[in-house]
């Protein structure tokens, strides 16, 4: 009797913060540490998997054996995500992406001027909305980061999106907004059955996420 070998999964993990240009010298961007996905990408090359690690500007180390691709902007980071897509059988979309993006960078440095400046934003894509679209059979992961009413709108976001699985953060007032490592989490999935996951480290979230990701059937 023979038994079919097992494919190795690929993973395409999002992480880290964008940066959004103002002018060559400035930008704007968030507190995303990365730590998160990168945690992440650390169990899943524990497990074996392929990852591939789509990371904005961040301090950490990536795993060896990743295929790290560096990004700075949301678009920078959508071009790589979608052209690695088709690679992927799950993609974990963690990265803090910036919600907006300077309408025009300027060529030079900003002058000072008196009185007040505009900045005119405009939207960035919604990465993960895209995935979506095109995931046909993979396993698609977001995040919610939410101040109120964490798991009705983590779930409105899961549908919004249509994603897989979501993973709810609960942003808690006497924590720092990113690096902490002391997380409550719900990971709700798209048939609706919620995990709740209280006071741990993100390394042993990240245990967790992946048992449910990897195991998830579609
Ligand atoms: O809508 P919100 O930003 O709260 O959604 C968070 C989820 O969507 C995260 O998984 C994040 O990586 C993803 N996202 C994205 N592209 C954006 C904004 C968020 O992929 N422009």
């Amino acid at each position: 009797m023979t038994t079919a070998a097992k494919k190795t999964p690929v993973v395409l993990i999002a992480a880290g913060p964008t940066r959004e240009k103002l002018d060559p010298v400035r930008f704007i961007s968030n507190y995303s540490t990365g730590t998160f996905g990168y945690e992440l990408a650390y169990e899943a090359i524990r497990r074996g998997a392929h990852v591939i690690l789509v990371s904005g500007p961040t301090n950490l180390k990536a795993p060896q054996g990743v295929k790290l691709i560096g990004v700075e902007t949301a678009l920078e980071m959508r071009r790589a995500v979608l052209a690695e897509l088709r690679k992927a059988d799950y993609i974990i979309m963690s990265a803090a992406v910036c919600d907006w993006r300077l309408e025009k960078v300027a060529p030079r440095k900003i002058k000072r001027s008196s009185g007040k400046t505009t900045l005119r934003l405009i939207e960035n894509p919604d990465i993960l909305s895209e995935v979506c679209a095109h995931k046909a059979h993979r396993v698609v992961v977001g995040f919610a980061l939410e101040t109120e009413n964490l798991e009705k709108n983590a779930l409105k976001k899961l549908f919004r999106k249509n994603a897989d699985l979501i993973v709810a953060n609960a942003l808690r007032k006497q924590s720092p907004i990113f690096g902490d490592n002391n997380v409550n989490v719900v990971i709700i999935d798209r048939f609706g059955n919620r995990l709740r996951v209280r006071n741990r480290s993100k390394r042993d979230l990240s245990k967790i996420i992946l048992d449910k990701v990897l195991s998830f059937n579609i």
